[in-house]
């Protein structure tokens, strides 16, 4: 998590704030192919932040509450909208693991239906290129990055583990304030 944190996310940051400078330098100069040249370094090292940024606030270690699962009112709409978390986990588990090449499965709330989903996102492209009204609560990277130290190439140990370190805090604040 630490090479995953200072290393891979890092380089999203690095690679983002050089595009937007190389788009600020582009719009003064009136450059409309550079400007639209950036637009896929941007979407994709913008997205990796973002994704990033969600990812480690869903993470805790077990002896800091880590895996505990979710009491709040997340916890009553994962059961109404899914049957229970065991079948929510099961459901993000086998779509991560089907996810062909990289990208992330994600726990969201739409905000049109009132209700929870999943979703996958491919490569870096952040939750709301699938939809204005999806809020992202969970985000599950399915990256090799996140896992090819501890798993080798082996995604669905690292889905079913992944579990054990989730931290429900996050999804659950973010749900009770998109839902107040
Ligand atoms: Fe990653």
């Amino acid at each position: 998590m630490r090479l995953h944190h200072q290393k891979h996310h890092q380089a999203y940051v690095t690679n983002y704030n050089n595009a937007l400078e190389q788009l600020e330098a582009a719009i003064a100069k009136g450059d409309a192919t550079a400007v639209v040249r950036l637009q896929s370094a941007i979407k994709f090292n913008g997205g990796g932040h973002i994704n990033h940024s969600i990812f480690w606030k869903n993470l805790k270690p077990v002896n800091e509450g880590g895996g505990e699962p979710p009491h709040s009112s997340l916890g009553w709409a994962i059961d109404a909208d899914f049957g229970s978390l065991e079948a929510l986990v099961q459901k993000m588990n086998a779509e991560g693991a089907a996810l062909q090449g990289s990208g992330w499965v994600w726990l969201a709330l739409d905000k049109g239906f009132k209700k929870l989903t999943v979703k996958t996102t491919a490569n870096q492209d952040p939750l709301v290129t699938k939809g204005a009204n999806l809020v992202p609560l969970l985000g599950i990277d399915v990256w090799e990055h996140a896992y090819y130290l501890q798993y080798k190439n082996v995604r669905p140990d690292y889905l079913k583990n992944i579990w054990k370190v989730i931290d429900w805090k996050y999804a659950s604040e973010v749900y009770e304030k998109e839902t107040a």
